[in-house]
């Protein structure tokens, strides 16, 4: 009798054994990861200690009372688990408007106005030249964007080509530096009206978060005027840049808003969920983030030094031979000689032609001097183009004179580019491309 209870009794001792053993095993087991709210209000996974999780059976006075799962057995045990674990990752959580101003300038939504500026040394990091057609040929800063939007602008140009549209890239990135020469340049050749219209002062422009792009085409002869928003490209840029999380940054009619007239060409790159939004609810920027300008803001007084730039007027250095050379001690005899001659050669004026001549001389090296800011600053002159009166009859007549050698497109297009056969107007770009 005694011999046929010793299997029972040991089944059961290995029962209470197992059970035991599985409630240490519980107790013991990985902490969870489950998904919180940054302050952002962008998911993050983040690991929680299971003595976080409120649910987990605890009484009043803390203690713990294992309860076992009904379907601890069951045959869906191992589909509910994997549900668990997908539960536990950190999930999309759907995109929510901004409740504050991004001020970080390597944030894809960075703000930046007259009033909100970029660090003067800031440079964004992983700046690229999209695979698109430009205007020229040759590297050159304005090529690069941001990684991000250079491959959305990539996919952009390439959309806009499926549909028969040639977009080409004018002017990316900028670095202060360069936008200061822009700015200023604008400022001696077009006049401070104007220049606070288009031009962004140093720091201020979106250029220099390598997340813009002027865009043009060949209609409007690569140029960035207002009339590229009737053309063609212009309209399609218009209707279709949100889809590729890219903004018209400074609409039409809202100079109030935006500090700036329209600019069909300036498109600036914010990610989709921004872009689409803005477009979605016919935002700008600035109304998106509540700009208003601050009360003791004056953008003329900050940047007063370049608004009122005027460029130096450098004498030319006179070269010393042709400098009046002393007179030499004549005798009264010679002197009159010396007269006399004067006036049989007709050079009695010669003193007064001779300041003519210095006039001149210094009329051309301001030129050169002019020339030579032309050279640092290839893109003021894509700027300087852009009018306030888009159907000035000599902004067209320069045009064919001015056109830049374009690029052809950089992928397959229906129909196919001719290959341009002029020479480069800018000796800076006439570097084969790559
Ligand atoms: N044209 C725009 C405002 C810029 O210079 O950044
Ligand atoms: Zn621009």
């Amino acid at each position: 009798m005694r011999k046929a209870r010793m299997p029972i009794i040991t089944t059961c001792i290995l029962l209470i054994l197992s059970l035991a053993g599985y409630l240490v095993f519980r107790k013991d087991s990985p902490q969870k990861i489950i998904p919180i709210q940054t302050d952002k209000g962008k998911a993050a996974a983040s690991t929680v200690s299971s003595d976080t999780i409120t649910n987990d059976n605890t009484d009043s006075s803390g203690n713990h009372t294992y309860i076992p799962p009904s379907d601890e057995y069951d045959d869906n045990n191992e589909k509910s688990e994997e549900d668990n674990m997908s539960n536990n990752r950190p999930t999309p959580t759907p995109w929510t408007p901004a409740t504050e101003m991004d001020l970080d300038p390597k944030s894809i939504t960075v703000y930046v106005n007259k009033e909100y500026c970029l660090p003067k040394d800031y440079v964004p990091e992983n700046l690229v030249i999209p695979n698109i057609p430009f205007d020229s040929n040759g590297n050159s800063e304005r090529k690069y964007m941001r990684k991000e939007a250079a491959e959305a602008i990539e996919r952009m140009f390439f959309a806009a080509q499926e549909d028969g549209i040639t977009l080409y890239g004018i002017s990316g990135y900028r670095s202060y530096s360069r936008q200061k020469d822009i700015f200023r340049n604008n400022i001696v050749h077009k006049g401070k009206k104007h220049t606070l219209k288009y031009s962004a002062a140093p720091g201020t422009s979106e250029h220099q978060t390598g997340l813009a792009m002027d865009v043009s085409s060949k209609s409007v002869h690569y140029k960035l005027v207002t009339s590229f928003a009737n053309c063609i490209e212009g309209i399609w840029l218009a209707d279709n840049a949100h889809k590729f999380g890219f903004i018209i940054r400074y609409p039409k009619d809202q100079y109030k808003i935006t500090g700036y007239a329209y600019e069909p060409w300036h498109i600036r790159y914010v990610g989709e969920d921004l872009a689409n939004y803005l477009y979605t609810n016919n935002l700008t920027l600035d109304e998106y983030y509540n700009y208003e300008p601050s009360e003791d803001f004056d953008y003329e007084k900050k940047y007063a030094d370049l608004i009122n730039y005027k460029p130096p007027i450098t004498p030319t250095p006179i070269p010393e031979e042709e400098l009046e050379e002393p007179l030499p001690d004549l005798t009264d005899e010679e002197l009159e000689d010396t007269e006399n001659d004067d006036i049989e050669d007709g050079e009695s004026d010669d003193e007064e032609n001779g300041g003519d001549l210095e006039d001149e001389d210094l009329d051309s090296d301001a030129s050169k001097d002019e020339e030579a800011d032309d050279e640092n600053t290839e893109d003021e002159n894509i700027e300087d183009e852009v009018s306030d009166m888009p159907d000035d009859e000599s902004q067209d007549e320069n045009l064919d004179n001015q056109s830049p050698t374009p690029t052809p497109p950089a992928f397959p297009a229906p129909t196919p580019t001719p290959v341009p056969t002029e020479t480069p107007t800018n000796p800076d770009e006439s570097e084969p491309s790559d």
